[in-house]
């Protein structure tokens, strides 16, 4: 099946000189009023362009982190607001609520090709809820509904989903097309041999992906500190690496499935030891040997050669979570060296969104543009991968499917 079949592209849609609703991601990092990573707002831009060029008036909006008290100023979408007028080079009006009088105003002033940002909609407990109300309320900005929030697609919250269904003219812009249609090609039909590499802290996080994946791959690498609980799994002595004790027994049953299904399952064959996250260096060794008081925080260079040997011959490739603490210096071999083999391979490559993304980028040079998709969307694009249909875009198809 097409993953996109029934939704209507943004090219589609009649939005001249209409008031065009755009749902953004704009739930980007920020460190106080500072945004360390505006790579969410650059990705909207190619939709925001071409429906100014086209004459739409444009109406973004988006959430900013999870207030739970009405509206807060740390979680103002200013900061975003400011960002986009300069990577517009226009005006960019943010008004103070996302609903009523004051988002009305706004709203009803601008002309074609004119730009502005609602304020974070979460200030609105009504969004959460997907509220019935509240989506009518914010229906009433807009004449067309386009969502470009890949990161949001797996909420069923009011402006991905209720909203959505009370226009007839809706569809997605460029980066939700993009979206579907890289990590679709890695649900429906992937080519063969398909590795999947999962990194990141727990387990917990991991069980659906890990038991969909379980289907579908022909590798399963595990590394970061999910894969201590695996090792201490198979018999291990972790010491004092984060291990969670109450997943013990799940992991068991993950491998023995993995076993049953004949999936090869890479688990790290050293790793790089330290007596605590603040160490400024680490010290390789094997996953027999990990020294008393000693924690794991990256897999180690044996490992990293296992785990991208699976690469040569690989035609897809998938990877989510770290295999270490890669912010820190000494414990970000395993992730770059993980990152870099992926990105020379000749598969198709995808990384899944959240601290991958981080991390590819982080690694430098040409990695991030040797990647065939880097996902901008974390829960999203893992629950894509699980196989799930996702609220916020089968909400879009015009057909079921
Ligand atoms: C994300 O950052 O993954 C998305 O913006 C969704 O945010 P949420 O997890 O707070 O719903």
């Amino acid at each position: 099946m097409n993953p996109l079949a029934g939704i209507r592209s943004i090219r589609e849609l009649p939005i001249e000189n209409k008031r065009l609703f755009l749902r953004v991601d704009f739930n980007v990092p920020l460190d106080g009023a500072r945004i360390t990573d505006d790579s969410r707002i650059r990705e909207a831009l190619p939709t925001i362009k071409h429906a100014l060029e086209r004459g739409a008036r444009v109406v973004c909006a988006s959430h900013l982190g999870r207030p739970k008290k009405g509206p807060e100023a740390k979680y103002s979408l200013e900061p975003a607001a400011l960002r986009l007028a300069e990577l517009l080079g226009q005006d960019v009006t943010l008004p103070e609520d996302c609903v009523g009088d004051a988002a009305e105003k706004v709203v009803f002033d601008l002309r074609g090709g004119q730009v502005c940002l609602l304020e974070n909609l979460r200030f609105h407990a009504e969004e959460e809820k997907d509220d019935e109300a509240f989506c009518k309320a914010l229906a009433k900005l807009a004449d067309v509904y386009v969502d470009d929030a890949f990161g949001c697609v797996h909420r069923a919250h009011a402006s991905v989903h209720g909203l959505a269904m009370l226009f007839r003219e809706r569809g997605c812009g460029f980066l939700l097309e993009k979206e579907i249609d890289a990590l679709g090609k890695i649900v429906g039909a992937p080519e063969r041999p398909y590795v999947a590499v999962l990194g990141g802290a727990k387990v917990s996080d991991k069980i659906a992906v890990v038991e969909s994946l379980l289907e579908r791959v022909s590798s399963l690498v595990i590394g970061g500190a999910m894969a201590n609980t695996f090792l201490a799994a198979r018999g291990k002595n972790m010491q004092a690496s984060l291990v969670e004790t109450d997943k013990l027994a799940l992991a068991r049953t993950i491998l023995e499935k993995a076993q049953a299904k004949k999936v090869d399952v890479a688990l790290p064959v050293d790793v790089v030891v330290a007596a605590s996250t603040a160490a400024t260096e680490g010290q390789p060794v094997s996953v027999d040997d990990v020294p008393p008081g000693k924690m794991a925080l990256d897999i180690g260079p044996r490992s990293v050669a296992d785990f991208t040997r699976r690469f040569a011959d690989a035609k897809t490739v998938f990877w989510n979570g770290p295999m270490g603490l890669f912010e820190k210096p000494a414990f970000s071999a395993g992730t770059f060296a993980v990152a870099r083999a992926m990105a020379d391979s000749r598969a198709f490559t995808v990384v899944g969104g959240g601290d991958s993304a981080a991390a590819v980028h982080a690694a430098g040079g040409d990695v991030a543009s040797k990647m065939s998709h880097i996902s901008t969307g974390g829960g999203a694009s893992l629950e894509l991968v699980e196989g799930k249909k996702l609220p916020g875009i089968e909400i879009l198809r015009t057909v079921a499917t």
